[in-house]
């Protein structure tokens, strides 16, 4: 595995790796065991949108690995004023072990890859959100004690964060069930290429306007905010689009009994989901925060690592 750009890319067998190794790390950290599996490594984060969870648990992570986070906002670096990707690859490549990067087109962090050297991990685009996905799985993992065979239902928009839980769930053998409005709907190549990798692993996709019928029976129920970051001009009529897709009591009813809630946050209390279930007993989406860590931390390893 040379970067992390999207789960697509990645066999099961790495991603069943980077989990494995992610639950390896969790379990050591907390018995307080060190593992400087980065020694002396030095890691760019590239920040062109906000962040806490990526941002923290990336720099924490490198820290507990041994190695050296530098924060690159861009705002200060001089991509942020029209330097070209090419440059910027091709100087970074010659002073960091690795790169990190949160922004909207997705064809930069392809374009980084393809120019540098160095391995990039997607920390974000307006089309994919990899590292959030190994967390959800790890947490869903974490607490079903298996990955195949269950069902996913993701409600709201058919965002970066709804495209990656189809890459993530079709490569571990999850069903996986989106419940968005046809106007947002997931992307329509990550669909197609998610019902090749379906076939391979057995697993189902449903893509349907009724949140009903995507709730069904869920192990796993999933949401986000109805607008990411970049659309903010679009909120007013955004939440008019959504109206009838948030995540109550009521919907959560139709999912198996012991579901859990999952959320990658921030969340919008009232909106996408209500109190009462991103609150309520079935909700873990703090071990989800925290697995962001673990799973990236093993990400790290893997494309950073001493091969
Ligand atoms: N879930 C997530 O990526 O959170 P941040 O935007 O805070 O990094
Ligand atoms: N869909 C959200 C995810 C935030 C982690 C966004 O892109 O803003």
């Amino acid at each position: 595995m040379k970067h992390l750009i999207s789960l697509h890319d990645l066999t099961t067998e790495e991603i069943h790796g980077i989990l494995k190794l992610a639950i390896k790390l969790k379990d050591e950290n907390k018995k307080g065991i060190e593992h400087h599996l980065l020694k002396g490594k030095t890691l760019g984060m590239i920040f062109t949108k906000s962040s806490t969870r990526t941002r923290v648990s990336f720099e924490v992570g490198m820290y507990q690995l041994g190695g050296y986070p530098l924060f690159l906002s861009s705002n200060d670096i001089q991509l942020g004023r029209g330097e070209t990707i090419y440059d910027t690859a091709n100087v970074l490549s010659r002073f960091l072990d690795g790169i990190m990067i949160r922004t909207f087109a997705h064809s930069d962090v392809t374009d980084l890859a393809k120019y540098g050297t160095i391995p990039i991990i997607n920390g974000l685009t307006d089309l994919l959100h990899p590292c959030q996905i190994l967390a959800d799985l790890q947490t869903t993992y974490d607490h079903k004690g298996k990955l195949e065979g269950l069902k996913m239902a993701y409600i709201g928009d058919g965002n970066n964060i709804a495209n990656s839980l189809l890459y993530g769930c079709t490569k571990v053998g999850m069903d996986i069930a989106i419940g968005s409005p046809k106007t947002h709907m997931c992307d329509a190549e990550v669909v197609e290429n998610a019902k090749e990798d379906a076939k391979k692993t057995g697993s189902s996709i449903l893509l349907t306007e009724d949140p009903v019928e995507a709730i069904k029976d869920a192990d796993v129920v999933y949401t986000d905010t109805w607008c990411s970051m970049g659309q903010e001009a679009e909120k007013a009529e955004r939440i008019k689009i959504f109206k009838d897709y948030t995540v109550n009591k009521e919907l959560f009813g139709h999912a198996k009994d012991d579901a859990i809630f999952m959320h990658c946050l921030p969340a919008y209390r009232g909106f996408e989901v209500t109190e009462d279930v991103i609150d309520g007993p079935n909700s873990v989406i703090f071990d989800e925060a925290e697995n962001r860590l673990h799973a990236q931390k093993a990400v790290m390893v893997s494309v950073m690592g001493d091969k």
